[in-house]
């Protein structure tokens, strides 16, 4: 049986049920908080910092995706101040992700795009910051030779991290470095890598800005290998497996 809460959300009492976070409440009661790493299909991240809501009585702003909804809560999740600090954020994490990225096929449909428009953030703003990203071209892994990253357009959320782990059960990607160097790779332990990727293009499908893209095949095989082209229903990789 589940329990039902009531917390107030900008001055209007609503109704939620124990075990919810103030994002799924707020969702339920029609109010949109700006989310980035969150994903329906995944345990919260809290990453982003995008979703920070005000919560009566603690002192700083919390992630209202990891954040537990409790009866009685008073919540406000879009005051001046929550505001400027989405934007700040959004400005600090497109330092390195150009807006203007019109090599990537989701180029225009692009969350990071989007909630640029929103908070009328412009390419031109963020170069006047100053900032010089090392550029860095696409890469693939020998754990996963039919997937390309692209650590340019990553905005390391870590979705891609979570979906191998709690989707596929595989948990063949991990975070590697530090601070601006932090990419996206195979996890090794001992020098093998830690699973074994199943190609199963769960990464991609939850990636936010299509840092994950399929290899063109022919450049996924080793030299001398033949291509021959096969029928399949698979929605996932493209690589033609019969089963
Ligand atoms: Fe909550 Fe990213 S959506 S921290």
């Amino acid at each position: 049986m589940t329990t039902s809460i009531s917390i107030i959300l900008n001055n209007i009492p609503c109704e939620g049920h124990a075990g919810q976070t103030i994002l799924e409440v707020a969702r339920a009661n029609g109010i949109r908080i700006p989310t980035l790493c969150h994903h329906e299909r995944l345990k919260p991240i809290g990453s982003c910092r995008l979703c920070m809501v005000e919560v009566e009585g603690s002192g700083s702003p919390v992630a209202a995706c990891t954040t537990p909804a409790r009866s009685g809560m008073i919540v406000r999740t879009h005051t001046p101040a929550l505001e400027k600090l989405r934007r700040d954020t959004l400005l600090l994490l497109l330092v390195d992700h150009r807006l203007d990225c019109d090599s990537c096929e989701l180029d225009g449909a692009c969350r990071v795009q989007e909630l640029a428009r929103c908070y009328g953030i412009t390419q031109a703003e963020i170069d006047q910051l100053g900032f010089c990203p090392v550029p860095r071209g696409p890469v693939t892994y020998g754990a996963t030779p039919l997937i390309t990253y692209h650590p340019d357009r990553c905005i390391r959320c870590g979705r891609c991290v979570k979906a191998c782990e709690e989707i596929s059960e595989q948990a063949v990607l991990s975070f590697a470095g530090r601070g601006a160097a932090t990419t996206i790779a195979p996890m090794e332990q001992d020098g093998k890598f830690s699973g074994e990727c199943l190609s199963c293009g769960e990464c991609m499908a939850v990636c936010p800005v299509n840092a994950l893209t399929e290899t063109h095949v022919v450049e996924a095989l080793p030299d001398g290998a033949r291509v021959k082209k096969i029928r399949t229903i698979c929605p996932y990789c493209g690589c033609g497996c019969t089963m």
